[in-house]
């Protein structure tokens, strides 16, 4: 595995690779990796002849007030961790050659990206846009996976793409779990013992909200509902938002419609720690 950290370099590598006629798959990350983003790698590896893994903390998609400063940097366990996965090169730029001096554009997202995650962190999702564009940019990569992790900013990165005609395929990958159903994240490790337990009432939620559905139950506004009442008995709990959207716009749902595809989407506190979760329904005939 090769590590890269300056994009021009990158750049010139993944022009080299596409003059080869090689097909590259790039998997974005902040580090501090887990299974969930070594499963995004492992979709990569299945579609794409090379696999590229970015590392970059982008300053950008912090608000003033959030974890920037803190954010868990282990960069020698993630090189080994990416190393082992089977990535080819793993791009870790420094911020400063990310955003050098003179550094004005950006990519604002439209609004999508003012509703839930970016009512909360307003700014958010403008600087993952920058960043992600950066990166399809300095990689070249024909595939870039994302998590449904993040459904809002996946659904985010696909406008982006659709609108800025961006010539490469986004795909998702599923989430990934611990065995008590808590989505694997980088943040999970703020989590005290008692909230870490606590932090279940999140996938409780999905799983009665997959229950109601799974019964036949159309009513998405009332199974939320319940849905938020199993949040908050978790003691210390402090939900931003539990409700259902439809998958492709984020626009809120009260009725689930047959043929179409909607997800519930929920972000919630635990003391200084923020989770998101979220689950999809396809609602049959
Ligand atoms: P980060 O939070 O490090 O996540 C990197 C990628 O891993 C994202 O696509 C995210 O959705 C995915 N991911 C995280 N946890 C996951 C899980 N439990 N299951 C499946 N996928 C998971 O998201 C970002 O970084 C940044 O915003 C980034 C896109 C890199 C731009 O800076």
């Amino acid at each position: 595995m090769q590590i890269i950290t300056d994009p021009a370099e990158m750049q010139a590598i993944a022009e080299r690779l596409r003059l080869q006629r090689q097909f590259i798959g790039v998997v974005m990350t902040m580090g501090a990796l887990h299974e969930g983003h070594l499963s995004l790698v492992r979709l990569a590896q299945r579609r794409a002849g090379i696999v590229i893994m970015t590392i970059f903390v982008n300053p950008m998609q912090f608000g003033p007030e959030e974890d920037y400063e803190r954010y868990p940097r282990p960069f020698e366990q993630d090189a080994a961790l990416a190393r082992s996965a089977g990535v080819d090169y793993l791009f870790a730029p420094e911020q400063g050659l990310m955003y050098p001096e003179g550094f004005r554009c950006t990519v604002d997202p439209g609004p999508m990206a003012e509703r839930f995650e970016g009512t909360v962190r307003p700014g958010h999702f403008r600087g993952v846009a920058t960043v992600v564009l950066k990166l399809l940019n300095i990689t070249k990569a024909h595939l870039a996976v994302f998590g449904e992790k993040d459904a809002q900013q996946l659904a985010i990165i696909r406008r982006v793409a659709a609108d800025m005609n961006v010539d490469t395929k986004i795909e998702a990958a599923p989430i990934s779990r611990e065995p008590d159903g808590l989505a694997a994240s980088s943040r999970n490790i703020y989590l005290s013992p008692e909230e870490r337990e606590r932090a279940t009432a999140l996938h409780r939620a999905i799983r009665h909200a997959e229950q109601e559905t799974g019964r036949g139950r159309r009513d998405l506004a009332a199974i939320a509902k319940e849905g938020l009442a199993i949040v908050t008995s978790a003691p210390g709990s402090k939900p931003d938002y539990l409700c259902f959207v439809d998958d492709g716009t984020f626009d809120p749902v009260d009725t689930a419609l047959p043929g179409r595809s909607y997800r519930l989407v929920m972000a919630v506190r635990f003391g200084t720690t923020r989770l998101i979760d979220n689950w999809r329904f396809d609602c049959g005939e």
